[in-house]
């Protein structure tokens, strides 16, 4: 079944990568639509600025399990000394390397291999999961903790960015949407208690908050969505918002309320949070 798992989640991202552009790994963006390449631009920037809040990046060496195409792993490395991407789908790691030459990111590397099989000698300050541990079976993801212990330095942090079920477990994206990949949409608890094996969770919280020109934008009737001024004003509003208040609405879930409930009770009730690790005493 593991092997199963992996064969049809390889083939999925294969296939994501082949049509990826640099912006949102999760999704095919060159044909994307403007909405969304405005979004998947929001994202990048709101989830590097929150954990570059949160941790020093300066001068680490960081190792991005699950990179995709490199999307967060060139900005890492902008402040790193060095980064390293590993991912199984060749693909995706094509397209990172084609960036990293035509920019000549020189202190970044990246390798094709599954997490379950990937060894290194090298130590690193970080080691960041970028919506990775939602693609792996509860015993893998024990297993790749145990393993991924070894490649941390003193002090080092594990970082992990999941998409987690707000309610209850979720297994397969099949249940929401035509997708062909396994995914494991954890809860909370379930994740901290994965983690808690090995590790201690001294940092959780939601990457981002609502998206408030997004939900006035989705409001609109679908002509005037289309509108050029309509989505300069979208990208204005989510430049705002990233720049000034996405921390204040994290930490004042009470002002948007109704619209947290409304996504705890939707068939979807799925958000993408950050866990922060360092390993057990
Ligand atoms: C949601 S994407 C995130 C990509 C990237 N971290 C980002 O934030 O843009 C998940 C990535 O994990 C990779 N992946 C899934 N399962 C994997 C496994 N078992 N071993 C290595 N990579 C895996 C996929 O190929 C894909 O690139």
């Amino acid at each position: 079944m593991n092997n199963e798992i992996t064969k049809y989640n390889k083939q999925f991202w294969n296939k994501r990568g082949k049509n990826n552009s640099f912006f949102v790994a999760g999704s095919p963006m060159k044909k994307a639509n403007p909405e969304n390449k405005i979004v998947g631009k929001y994202r990048n920037r709101t989830e590097y600025k929150h954990l570059k809040n949160k941790i020093n990046l300066n001068g680490k060496t960081l190792l991005d399990l699950g990179c995709g195409t490199g999307r967060l792993t060139f900005v890492f490395a902008k402040k790193c000394k060095k980064v390293v991407g590993v991912d199984f789908a060749t693909e995706m790691i094509k397209q990172a390397k084609l960036y990293k030459n035509k920019n000549a990111a020189v202190n970044t590397e990246f390798y094709v291999s599954e997490l379950q099989k990937y060894k290194t000698e090298e130590k690193f300050d970080i080691i960041y999961l970028g919506g990775v541990l939602m693609c792996i079976n509860d015993t893998d993801v024990v297993e790749i903790l145990n393993n991924i212990k070894n490649y941390l330095k003193p002090n080092g942090i594990v970082i992990n960015r999941d998409t987690v079920s707000l309610t209850d477990r979720r297994k397969h994206a099949k249940e929401f949407h035509d997708r062909t990949d396994f995914t494991f949409y954890r809860t909370i608890t379930e994740v901290k208690e994965i983690f808690n094996q090995k590790y201690e969770t001294f940092y959780y919280s939601e990457t981002y908050p609502i998206v408030i020109a997004l939900n006035l934008y989705k409001r609109l009737p679908d002509k005037l969505r289309r509108n050029k001024i309509i989505l300069f004003c979208l990208n204005f509003g989510l430049i705002l918002q990233s720049a000034f208040f996405d921390k204040f609405l994290l930490n004042n879930k009470k002002l948007y309320k109704k619209v947290y409930n409304n996504w705890v009770k939707s068939d979807y009730p799925l958000r993408q949070f950050y866990f922060f690790h360092r390993l057990k005493q």
